[in-house]
């Protein structure tokens, strides 16, 4: 199982601090209960507890779709995308359709980029949005419709297309059922940045070859096994950025690949805790690459951030890089947090998803705010909205 870890440089040498006291019980065990009651708490028993129905006809599309297309154009932004690109990024797994990306932005170079690239190939797309009504996708949806129509006719369009959403409200939902799109949910109870193990994720994985059933035993382990480190990790990062005042909390991996779990992570914190003037801002680098870069910073620079290394399993050179940046930042200043994944592949990221989403609602609770809203990001849709005149 994932191991937490915070070390300091004690009479010149690298220890890891006992942690035990840190842990208020009370308050962890009151936290647990009210996020299991929560009416957004479905994600925290989904591993053990997941629709053998559901998972049948996710395999039953992914096998449909990997046998008509060469490309599987993934539609969504947010919760919507983010977890499963960063598990298909890390394990970059075999199959003969890829997975692109569209409509997580409004640029219209990126649009274009991914036309070019699908051509004359043959595709289909799943439309991923919880509430039904997000501007980005919404927008990409219907430059990839007109591109279905075009090249396989207004009858046959519809059976290329796979929305995932809400199970009875919001506009793709009633555009689904009225031209026939196979159906996948959101579940009410789970928002978009606690999704990636629904159908919201798990569509887009098994097409791109992620072993699915391996991801959801890894996360299912984990429900018993990563209680105790997920609330040593959450009540570290509370004392240091709530009451020690650090700001900034950067998550470092060492494995490029891993770059869009970074951005994984920055969302889950980032709209979980960002509330209310609380949480600690999230930021993220890739080393050893970034130590060239904002190495500079993480050594000398103002001293109001920590560092959370994920130690990902990998060679030697890379482990010896690990612990001179341990100690080297250490020396210099910075708190260093550290976790070790059991594995890299399908059980490894299942656990340390819900290690993640387990420590983030613990986390968001400790600092006082809802972990499962996001007023400032539907703010700014209400924005865009009144702008556009919608
Ligand atoms: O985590 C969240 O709830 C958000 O990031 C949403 O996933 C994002 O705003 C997209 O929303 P929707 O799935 O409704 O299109």
């Amino acid at each position: 199982m994932i191991k937490f870890s915070f070390t300091k440089i004690v009479n010149g040498e690298l220890r890891a601090i006992d942690l035990e006291n840190s842990v208020n019980q009370d308050i962890t065990t009151r936290v647990l209960k009210e996020i299991a009651k929560d009416s957004m708490g479905g994600w925290l028993a989904l591993p053990k507890k997941y629709d053998v129905g559901e998972l049948v006809k996710i395999k039953e599309a992914a096998k449909k779709i990997q046998d008509e297309s060469e490309y599987l154009v993934c539609i969504g932004i947010g919760g919507s995308y983010l977890g499963h690109r960063a598990v298909i990024e890390a394990l970059n797994p075999k199959s003969e359709t890829k997975v692109v990306y569209a409509g997580n932005s409004l640029s219209k170079r990126e649009l274009d980029k991914v036309i070019e690239e699908i051509g004359d190939a043959d595709f289909s797309v799943n439309v991923i949005s919880k509430s039904g009504t997000t501007l980005e996708p919404a927008i990409a949806f219907e430059t990839f419709k007109k591109k279905l129509i075009e090249k396989y006719g207004e009858k046959e369009a519809p059976s290329r297309i796979y929305a995932t959403t809400d199970a009875k409200k919001g506009t793709l939902h009633d555009e689904a059922v009225a031209e026939g799109y196979t159906r996948f949910v959101v579940p009410d109870n789970i928002g978009g940045r606690y999704s990636v193990l629904t159908a919201v994720g798990m569509l887009p994985m098994a097409v791109a070859g992620v072993n699915i059933d391996k991801l959801l035993e890894g996360a299912a382990e984990a429900m018993e096994g990563v209680v105790g480190e997920a609330a040593k990790y959450a009540w570290t990062r509370y004392t240091l950025g709530g009451e020690k005042n650090y700001d900034t909390e950067v998550f470092a991996s060492f494995e490029p690949a891993t770059m869009y779990f970074n951005e994984w992570l920055k969302q889950l914190f980032g709209e979980s805790e960002g509330k209310n003037k609380q949480g600690v801002f999230p930021a993220a680098v890739i080393y050893s690459t970034d130590l060239h870069s904002m190495g500079q910073y993480m050594q000398d620079g103002r001293r109001d951030l920590f560092e959370t290394i994920i130690d990902y399993p990998t060679d030697e050179m890379n482990e010896k890089v690990v612990r001179a940046v341990e100690i080297a930042h250490n020396t210099g200043g910075i708190p260093v947090l550290s976790l070790k994944p059991s594995s890299y592949d399908e059980e490894g990221f299942g656990e340390l998803i819900y290690f993640f989403e387990l420590a983030c609602a613990i986390s968001a609770k400790l600092f006082g705010v809802n972990p499962f809203d996001q007023p400032g990001v539907e703010a700014y849709k209400a924005e865009l909205n009144k702008l556009l005149g919608n």
